[in-house]
């Protein structure tokens, strides 16, 4: 016998639903090691981009470049769907009956998709709900931590149970990835034809991390191959399973937070052009 079969399997960990609600009393410390720097850094990335988002909404001006000659729209207000984008000469809509800034109506798609993403679940589950903040460490919001709830019901209730609306939206974020890949396929276009300045480098990387992100989604590796018995009999979808769902969703974590900051990011940038904060070089 290896020294590997000595090893005694460990015993399973189940979760049960309306189990006792798990993790150790908050007095029992079991970890000495930083475990509350990611939960902490989550926190501040979260927060940081949701301050953002609300600061670019409420903003409602400077997110389309057309006064300075270029074809850039904040991937915040895109589509730009109201009579608003249509005086700033950009027309994805004229709708003259909203009265408030266009970018409401953009982010509500990407938001429902992102807020219900399973890994973006996992982090504010952990670091803002700390339930808990890590492994073996107290649920904060266990009765055992003082916390309110004695039961663990996961995600079979309301509001929770509204989670799973996930992977509807994920159909929606694929028309909505398309548009931003339109706005940069725009962003090459120039007053006297096609070119390309640093904002089109922006708004490309921006399409790709977007699709990094939406391709990489566990909802999508499920149902573009996950749901497949046998692949023998589906070598194509069997390939992009492997080597595109599979490839980006081990590193679903890693897009969503290039993705997420490189949208703010394009945003920002089209606020400089268009403010005339600065000025947009064209490179060829
Ligand atoms: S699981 Fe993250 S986008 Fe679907």
């Amino acid at each position: 016998m290896t020294a590997v079969e000595n090893v005694p399997a460990p015993a399973p960990a189940f979760v049960h639903i309306e189990g006792v609600r798990g993790g150790p009393p908050r007095s029992t410390v079991l970890r000495p090691d930083r475990w509350w720097v990611q939960p902490a850094l989550v926190v501040l990335g979260l927060t940081a981009f949701i301050a953002y988002t609300i600061w670019t909404i409420v903003r409602d001006g400077n997110f389309y470049a057309g006064n300075v000659g270029r074809d850039y729209l904040s991937p915040f207000y895109s589509p730009c769907l109201t009579s608003v984008c249509a005086k700033n000469g950009y027309v994805w809509g004229d709708w003259s009956w909203w009265r408030t800034s266009p970018a409401i109506l953009a982010v509500i798609i990407p938001g429902a998709f992102r807020s219900t993403c399973y890994y973006y679940r996992k982090s504010y589950y952990r670091s803002f709900w700390l339930s808990p903040p890590a492994c073996a460490v107290a649920d904060a919001g266990s009765t055992r931590s003082g916390g309110v709830r004695s039961r663990y019901s996961g995600e079979t209730r309301f509001p929770l149970i509204l989670q799973n609306v996930h992977r509807y939206s994920w159909y929606l974020v694929l028309v909505i990835s398309g548009i931003l890949t339109w706005d940069a396929i725009a962003s090459f276009r120039f007053p006297g034809g096609i070119g390309v300045g640093l904002g089109t480098i922006v708004f490309v990387l921006n399409a790709v991390f977007i699709w990094s992100y939406t391709l990489g989604c566990h909802s999508c590796r499920h149902l573009c191959g996950g749901n497949q018995d046998r692949f023998s009999e589906a070598p194509v979808r069997h390939w992009l399973w492997k080597n595109v769902f599979s490839a980006l969703n081990e590193h679903h974590q890693l897009w969503a937070w290039v993705s997420m900051i490189w949208i703010a990011f394009t945003d920002f940038y089209v606020w400089l052009v268009a403010s005339g904060t600065i000025h947009d070089p064209k490179l060829f």
